[in-house]
């Protein structure tokens, strides 16, 4: 059995651990920013192709080893049986974290680069190379309190990097957490959805590819395929499986809807639809939500309104206001989930509030808000939704 952990938001790790679980992976348990689960490595690689709310999948190689100064670090890396886990030929790169001390963390990320050099020659005669921007083998270190735990990073790079997107919105929700966000709010992902404020589209694409099955790490080329032991047929095999489901799966999207009052920013979103192919799926309109003209209730708004300390001093107050208009006239029945980080704002929009779930957005310490939102648009009970049938 081998030792994973996954990475995620604070906040999320409880969706995380679903996902994973989903999966049939073995001993879930969220920690703090991520879970730990353990399987073989094909459950691994299969959690790179299809978890949507994690940032990066390593597999324990060590933990709990001695490390108060470089020599014992270097022992500890040396004297680990590297035999089936690297090979000369694998490229490396190691990034080190030293909590709570001022020692260099280059310096340790050295000495293991050393000493696991000097333990390939001793077993194979030769020593790696080493390959900063995409090793195979990316070895992460991290010493806490003067013991080191070392992993291996499955791919090499943040799993929300989809590939869909080509350039930056000023303020983008990364794709992990719009994803997290989205199964936070346990949307049954075959009604209506809307984002009246939707920037460059992270909510929209990644709506559309949980809709229609879309795996998210289809394009990924992941570090492990070259290890010892990994055989990257198997990959083929389980994109190939994702590819299918996903062909599938797109019969059955639901109308999913985006709009933006910025002009730029619809740009952006067409371009990010376009390349996750999803254009078909989302439509778009560039205008205020003040004026964003519903042909039907929704049964799922997501909204990522602005404030102040990621998108500049404006007041948006105005926008949060509208949003709340918006929401009280034409969302009638539906259920709102708002991303906040400002209690001031979310205020502006007088809506009564069914759950807040703490969660990090960057630096800033958010809110995800749920709104149940009553009053015109409401069937009689049991009435099925307009779009049932
Ligand atoms: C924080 S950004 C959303 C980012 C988005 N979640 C993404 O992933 O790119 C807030 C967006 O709200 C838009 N916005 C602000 N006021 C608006 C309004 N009154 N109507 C529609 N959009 C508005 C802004 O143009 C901006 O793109």
């Amino acid at each position: 059995m081998r030792f994973f952990h996954a990475t995620c938001t604070l906040g999320l790790e409880a969706v995380l651990a679903d996902e994973l679980t989903a999966l049939n992976a073995l001993h879930v348990q969220p920690d703090r920013g991520g879970v730990r689960f353990q399987g073989d490595l094909e459950l691994a690689l299969r959690a790179v192709l299809w978890v949507r709310s994690a940032s990066r999948i390593t597999e324990r190689l060590f933990r709990n080893k001695p490390a108060h100064d470089p020599e014992s670090l270097y022992e500890s890396v040396r004297g680990f049986d590297w035999r089936g886990v690297t090979t000369p030929d694998l490229t490396v790169a190691v990034q080190a974290k030293i909590s709570q001390s001022n020692k260099d963390p280059r310096l340790f990320g050295r000495i293991v680069k050393d000493a696991l050099c000097d333990a390939m020659r001793d077993l194979h005669g030769a020593r790696p190379d080493v390959e900063v921007a995409s090793p195979d083998l990316p070895l992460r270190l991290v010493v806490q309190r003067g013991r080191a735990t070392l992993v291996r990073d499955l791919v090499g790079q943040s799993l929300h990097r989809r590939g869909w997107r080509d350039a930056q919105h000023k303020s983008p929700l990364n794709e992990a957490i719009a994803a997290g966000l989205l199964l936070h709010t346990g949307w049954d992902r075959r009604s209506p959805l809307v984002d009246p404020m939707g920037g460059s589209g992270t909510f929209v694409v990644e709506a559309a590819h949980l809709a229609t099955d879309r795996a998210p790490g289809v394009d990924l080329r992941p570090a492990a395929l070259s290890w010892p032991g990994v055989d990257p047929a198997v990959w083929d095999r389980l994109v190939e499986e994702a590819r299918d489901r996903h062909a599938a799966g797109r019969a059955s999207c639901p109308p999913l809807l985006m709009a933006d009052v910025h002009g730029g920013a619809v740009g952006l979103a067409e371009r990010s639809i376009r390349a996750a192919g999803v254009e078909d799926l989302v439509a778009v309109r560039h205008t205020a939500v003040s004026a964003l003209p519903l042909e039907h209730p929704p049964a799922l708004v997501v909204a990522n309104p602005p404030w102040g300390q990621r998108i500049g001093t404006e007041d948006h107050a105005a926008s949060w206001r509208d949003l709340g208009t918006f929401l009280k006239t034409q969302c009638g029945g539906a259920v709102a989930w708002v991303l906040s980080g400002s209690p001031e704002l979310t205020a502006a929009m007088r809506l009564k509030a069914s759950r807040r779930h703490p969660v990090q957005v960057g630096p800033i310490d958010c809110r995800w808000i749920r709104y149940e939102i009553v009053g015109r648009g409401q069937g009689a009970p049991g009435e099925q939704p307009w779009w049932v049938g």
